[in-house]
């Protein structure tokens, strides 16, 4: 297994709709392994895999590490499509792409999903909390869309310089960042 490194805002991958996965190769196992490794590495509880700069509708989430969801099993989710949504949530993100920034944002409060799992198996799930939460914010990257795109404007012009010195490589982060 490798730690990859985090392709951070500004990043062209970041930008792009990633494509369908077409099949579970030993290749994307591999890449599944890498992306696990690579998030908890960096304390996170989901990651997309542009965010390791591959361009694929695969992501990768845990929030075990969270004293309430500690029975929560980690899930791998490829292809996933939003069925459908009820009611609303309002929570705080942060993203490994966008270091340093934590912001408030509103979603729905529950998804069901059609995804595919590590064995290319389909499942259509109702899935509420904080898992719902992070899949919502780990699909929007397979849609080329960052959280504080979701933000007021006002938001995002008070975070406009920081995310300006991120996009010129004036970060840093616990974990390996992706070369500018
Ligand atoms: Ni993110």
């Amino acid at each position: 297994m490798a730690i990859l490194p985090i392709y951070t805002y500004g990043a062209e991958v970041l930008k792009k709709t990633a494509k369908p996965v077409k099949a579970v190769s030993d290749e994307l196992r591999e890449l599944i392994d890498d992306m696990f490794e690579t998030m908890y590495q960096a304390n996170g509880i989901g990651l997309a895999a542009p965010q390791v700069g591959v361009s694929l509708r695969l992501l990768v989430a845990d929030i075990s590490m969270i004293e309430e969801y500690a029975e929560t099993a980690p899930m791998v989710i490829i292809n996933p499509q939003i069925l459908s949504t009820r009611g609303e949530a309002t929570m705080e993100e942060g993203c490994l792409s966008i270091p340093g920034v934590r912001e408030t944002v509103t979603r729905p409060k529950l998804i069901t999903l059609k995804y595919r799992d590590e064995n290319f198996e389909e499942h259509i799930e109702e899935i509420d909390g904080l898992m719902s939460r992070v899949i919502q914010h780990e699909l929007d990257h397979l849609n080329g869309e960052l959280f504080v795109e979701k933000l007021d404007s006002k938001t995002r012009r008070d975070l406009k310089e920081e995310l300006e010195a991120i996009k010129r490589g004036d970060v840093e982060a616990e974990y390996e960042l992706a070369e500018k």
